[in-house]
């Protein structure tokens, strides 16, 4: 027997035990040795039963996806799982840590399942684009029904053992050790003669007739561009109507069409690209991290409210510091009223208010916040303000201590060097609501220490974030980019573009909602504001879109005040405005812009490729390590569709070339000054390159 899969007898039990870190993925080798494992079992006579169990942190926790899009090499993995259940003498799976895709599967293959009450079990292959191909759609509606199945499956999500084992799919938990109870377990089925219980061989309940369209059309809005949970649906169908065997080729079949789509391979490329991204090139492993015990948040808005509450949510003490107590009652009255809201819904417990409120500790005191090993400024957007803010951090926290802004817009460098000690001093840029969004844009100034960017990125983790590393420039990387798109998108609303037609072209791209929408959503004054500081700074742009400042300036500010670009009956659902339109026409007519019909496809490229143009350029200096750190911010920040793998990804399914060519006829079209290809993006066009080939 290999190293990776031994075979060893407990008495009249066979032990397999498969040791294939870091997660047990079901590479070759592995399915290689179940197979001899099993056989092993079976030819020999003193072994009556089996135990496959796992070592190191996890049952087998799926297919090996890095082997995905290569020829597969033999055996593959639906005829090991059919003659590990084809066996004769009782299998028991004993499953800690999570059994998932693939190795749920080869669970769901052995005749009885046991676990301890930590474990956790699912079918997730859904966030790879994928539906389970190794009979998971056909064992599972058997053992739970349909629906229970089409839940597990849709959602991709991870059952907790006892939850588990209520739904049938678990026979037993184990409170003790796993191997022992699972060896006890197989001796008592060998004892009371219960034999070996195929999954395959159950019925499986039957379900009203229009049941699956009621499921498909319950999960099409939310699910819209993807395609692995409708093909789900599609198998499952499949096991309630057709005889085992035929459901499994038919699983196979969409197993097969949803691997060659370009849905999953985009997605398969975030699965990866969500983990490369807390590695930063250039910095070593071993790179010593910081101890955060306690954290402190400066300002307790709309922002400073949120932050700490992911500190609190992760059992770390954090204090808020304000100006004033009203502020603080203010801030806090918020937060208390979110955790309320949530506890409402049954999503945390009326205790866990409680004990999260408890880990906040208010102050209007710098003194109460000296011992903070990090501290996080969320005052107003200010110059002046965060450097006085900085100015007393450095008089009063102790040495060590990590001090981050969220400024969105100032520049790091510049808020580190009011201090002594710039080393320290980073950019934590969350995104609003900050208790929820998962992207977290670290920005790394001139001076900060390696030490601090590991631990920051770290702690990203620890708090359920997503971080990534960026570089100091206007707007990051998120924001810069997102600017591009909305400038182009204002500029064709003048040129004829309908907002809604704006909005519904990249609705349809995948994107949650529109920008027009978004602006509308986030509050127009804010651009207002920030369009204004730049015209007093003397920034004028060549061309300006006067129309969405009038806007502003007739008190339409977005949903907040019940009209912005659309108007709301209902408070939040965005009508077409006619006293818009004509606003928009006034405006374009004064700028001396003749109108005329816009095509879908020139929306989409101009809202989008100066989005890849400006990526191409962060890229070049810097300011983003990799196309994959730009992706993961898309896609975490602003909705980018997972099934499109991010701009960057996207872009070079398109072909740079393509995206270049567009560049040029847009400049013939509009001028230069916009639509001047960055200079990566253009070397890499013309070496016939992607973005993933730097
Ligand atoms: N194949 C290959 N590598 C995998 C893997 C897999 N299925 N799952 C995880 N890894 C790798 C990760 O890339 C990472 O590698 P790195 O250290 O080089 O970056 C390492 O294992 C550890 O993974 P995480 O950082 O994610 O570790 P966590 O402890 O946070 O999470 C986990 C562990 C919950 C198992 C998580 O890794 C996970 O969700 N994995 C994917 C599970 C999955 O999707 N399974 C279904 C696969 S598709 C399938 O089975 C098809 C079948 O139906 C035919
Ligand atoms: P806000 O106006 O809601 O909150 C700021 C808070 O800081 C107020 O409660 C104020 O009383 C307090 N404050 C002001 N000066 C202070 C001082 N000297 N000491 C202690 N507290 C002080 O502002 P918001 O929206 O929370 O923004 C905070 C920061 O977060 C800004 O830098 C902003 O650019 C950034 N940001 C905002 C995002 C947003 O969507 N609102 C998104 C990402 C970053």
């Amino acid at each position: 027997m290999s190293e990776i899969v031994s075979f060893t007898r407990e008495g009249e039990i066979g032990v397999i035990t498969v040791a294939n870190p870091p997660v047990n993925a079901l590479s070759q080798p592995v399915r290689a040795g179940l197979k001899a494992a099993v056989e092993a079992g079976l030819a020999d006579d003193g072994v009556q039963a089996m135990v496959l169990i796992c070592d190191g942190a996890t049952f087998i926790a799926g297919a090996d996806i890095r082997e995905f899009g290569k020829p597969l090499a033999e055996p593959s993995l639906v005829p090991v799982i059919d003659a590990m259940e084809a066996a004769d003498k009782p299998i028991v799976a004993a499953i800690h840590g999570t059994a998932l895709g693939g190795g749920l599967e080869v669970a769901l293959g052995c005749h009885y399942r046991v676990a301890v009450a930590s474990a956790r079990v699912g079918l997730p292959e859904v966030n790879l684009g994928l539906l389970p191909g190794a009979g998971g759609t056909q064992r599972l509606p058997r053992l739970v029904g349909a629906e229970q199945a089409l839940e597990m499956m849709v959602q991709g999500s991870h059952v907790p053992a006892p939850r588990a084992q209520q739904l049938g799919i678990l026979d037993e938990l184990i409170e003790a050790d796993l191997k022992a109870g699972a060896l006890a377990f197989a001796r008592r089925v060998l004892a009371e003669h219960r034999g070996v219980k195929r999954a395959s061989e159950l019925p499986v309940a039957p379900v009203a007739a229009d049941f699956f369209a009621k499921f498909e059309a319950g999960i099409a809005r939310r699910m819209r561009g993807f395609k692995a949970p409708f093909h789900i649906i599609k198998a499952v169908e499949a096991a309630v109507n057709l005889p085992f065997a035929e459901g499994m080729q038919r699983e196979a079949q969409l197993f097969q069409e949803l691997m060659g789509s370009s849905e999953s391979r985009a997605q398969r490329h975030v699965f990866f690209a969500q983990r490369e991204v807390a590695k930063v090139p250039g910095l070593p492993k071993d790179t010593p991290r910081r101890e955060i015990r306690q954290v402190a948040v400066v300002g307790a808005g709309t922002m400073g409210g949120g932050i700490a509450m992911n500190f609190a949510n992760a059992g770390i003490p954090v204090a808020v510091l304000e100006i004033s107590r009203e502020a603080l009652d203010r801030g806090l009255g918020v937060v208390r009223r979110n955790y309320e809201t949530t506890a409402s819904k049954g999503r945390i417990s009326a205790a866990d208010v409680e004990r999260r409120m408890g880990l906040i500790r208010p102050t209007t005191s710098y003194d109460d916040i000296a011992d903070a090993d990090l501290v996080i400024e969320a005052v107003f957007e200010s110059m002046d303000i965060k450097k006085e803010v900085f100015r007393k951090l450095d008089a009063v926290c102790k040495p060590g201590a990590i001090l981050a802004t969220n400024t969105s817009t100032l520049d790091v460098d510049e808020i580190a060097s009011v201090t002594g000690r710039p080393q320290d001093v980073i950019g934590m840029h969350f995104f609003s609501p900050a208790n929820v969004m998962r992207l977290l844009e670290n920005v790394r100034g001139k001076a900060t220490a390696d030490d601090v960017i590991a631990t920051v990125m770290e702690l990203s983790r620890r708090i359920g974030k997503v971080g990534v590393l960026v570089g100091v420039c206007d707007g990051f990387v998120g924001n810069r980019m997102l600017h591009q798109r909305n400038r182009e998108a204002m500029f064709l609303v003048e040129e004829g573009a309908k907002p809604e037609q704006v909005d519904k072209v990249l609705y349809d791209f995948g994107f949650p909602m529109g920008p027009f929408a978004m602006s509308d959503m986030a509050g127009l004054d804010v651009g207002y504001k920030v369009r204004e500081e730049r015209r007093k700074a003397g920034k004028v742009e060549p061309r300006e879109s006067r129309w969405i400042d009038q806007i502003v300036e007739l008190g339409r500010h977005g949903q907040k005040t019940g009209a912005g670009i659309y108007r709301y009956q209902d408070g939040r659902t965005p009508l077409p405005d006619a006293e818009i339109e004509q606003l928009i026409e006034r405006c374009a007519r004064e700028a001396g812009i003749e109108r005329r019909d816009i095509g879908d496809q020139e929306i989409l490229e101009r809202c989008l490729y100066p989005l890849i143009n400006e990526g191409a350029k962060i890229l070049e200096e810097g300011i983003a390590a990799r196309p994959l750190d730009i992706d993961i911010i898309w896609i975490n920040g602003y909705g980018f569709p997972a099934y499109r793998g991010g701009p960057m990804f996207w872009a070079d399914q398109i072909g740079l070339k393509n995206i270049v060519a567009a560049y040029r006829r847009y400049a013939e079209q509009l001028g230069a000054h916009y639509w001047t290809p960055a200079p990566l993006l253009e070397k890499l066009a013309r070496e016939g390159k992607g973005f993933y080939d730097l």
